[in-house]
C-alpha cells in the first residue's frame, strides 16, 4: 500500500525542526490508516457499506434511529479496539521527549495517540471509546445493562451516545481554543493524514502559516492545503514520521 522508499527531507526542514521550541501537529484519519482503521472517506465495509457516514454521524440520525447509530458506533469501537498504534503514532509520542513543547491536535476519535504514549492530545472531535448522556451532554462511565439499545443515562434516563462530535455539532470550545492558540504560537506546524475538508480543524494550518510558522504536510495525496505549505512530504505517516525523527534528532 505504501512504499518505504527513503524520504527526501529538505535540510531547511531538518534545521527548522531541530531548532523548534514549539511544534504543533494536526492529525487526521490518515495517521490511523496503517493501523487498519478505515479513513473517514473510505468506503464503509460489510454491513455498513449501504450507509453514508455523514448520514449516521448526526444528531438527527440518532434521534431518528438511535439503535442503528448506536450499533454503528459499537461496530466502529470494535474495529478501534482491535487496532494497534502504528510507527507514526509512536514517532509523534517520541517527539514529546525531543522538543520543549509539542501540542498534538487530533480529529481522530480512536484514542490511538494516547495508546502510543502521547500525553495530552487535544481531541477536537471527541473519543469513540467515551460515552455521554444525549440530554445532559455529560460523560457516563457505567450504566445498567437492561438490554436497551442504546442504553439509558443512570442519572436522567435519556439515551446514551458516543462522546464524538457529529456533523452539525460544535467542537468542544476549550479544545478548539487551545488548538487555535497553539497554531498561533508554534514554530513548526505539521498537518498529517487529513484531507483538510472539515472546518474548523482545516483552518489551523493556515492560522499557523499566517502567524509565521513553518508548515509541513505529510499525506500521500495532495489536499486544499498543499499549495500553502512550506514543505510537503508525499508519503504515508507510518513510514515518513520515523524517518523524519531519524533525520532530525
Ligand atoms: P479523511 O478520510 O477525510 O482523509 C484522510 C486523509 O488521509 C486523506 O487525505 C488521505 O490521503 C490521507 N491518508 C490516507 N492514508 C494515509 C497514510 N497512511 N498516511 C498519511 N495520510 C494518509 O479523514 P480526515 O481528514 O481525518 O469529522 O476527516 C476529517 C473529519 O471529517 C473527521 O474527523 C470526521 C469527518 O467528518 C467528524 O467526525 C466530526
Amino acid at each position: 500500500m505504501y512504499t518505504n522508499a527513503p524520504l527526501a527531507i529538505p535540510d531547511s526542514l531538518v534545521q527548522a525542526l531541530r531548532q523548534a521550541q514549539h511544534i504543533a501537529i494536526l492529525t487526521g484519519a490518515g495517521t490511523s490508516a496503517e493501523s487498519g482503521v478505515p479513513t473517514f472517506r473510505e468506503a464503509q465495509t460489510g454491513l455498513w457499506a449501504q450507509y453514508d457516514p455523514q448520514e449516521l454521524a448526526t444528531p438527527q440520525a440518532f434521534q431518528r434511529s438511535p439503535k442503528l447509530v448506536w450499533e454503528w458506533y459499537e461496530w466502529r469501537r470494535g474495529l478501534v479496539a482491535q487496532a494497534q498504534p502504528n510507527p507514526g503514532h509512536y514517532a509523534l509520542a517520541q517527539l514529546e521527549q525531543l522538543v520543549p513543547t509539542v501540542t498534538l491536535i487530533t480529529q481522530n476519535v480512536d484514542g490511538l495517540h494516547q495508546r502510543a504514549g502521547s500525553r495530552n492530545p487535544i481531541e477536537l472531535h471527541g473519543n469513540i471509546m467515551r460515552t455521554k448522556c444525549f440530554a445532559e451532554d455529560k460523560i457516563v462511565t457505567s450504566w445498567a445493562e437492561t438490554g436497551d439499545v442504546p442504553p439509558r443515562c443512570p442519572r436522567c434516563g435519556s439515551l446514551l451516545r458516543p462522546d464524538v462530535v457529529w456533523f452539525g455539532e460544535s467542537l468542544p470550545y476549550a479544545a478548539l481554543q487551545e488548538a487555535q492558540q497553539a497554531a498561533r504560537t508554534c514554530d513548526v506546524f505539521l498537518t498529517i493524514g487529513t484531507s483538510a475538508l472539515v472546518q474548523p480543524a482545516a483552518s489551523l494550518p493556515i492560522t499557523a502559516m499566517e502567524a509565521g510558522a513553518i508548515t509541513v504536510e505529510i499525506n500521500p495525496q495532495s489536499t486544499p492545503l498543499t499549495r500553502y505549505m512550506t514543505h510537503v512530504l508525499a508519503a504515508a505517516s507510518g513510514a515518513a514520521l520515523p524517518q523524519l525523527l531519524q533525520a532530525v534528532w
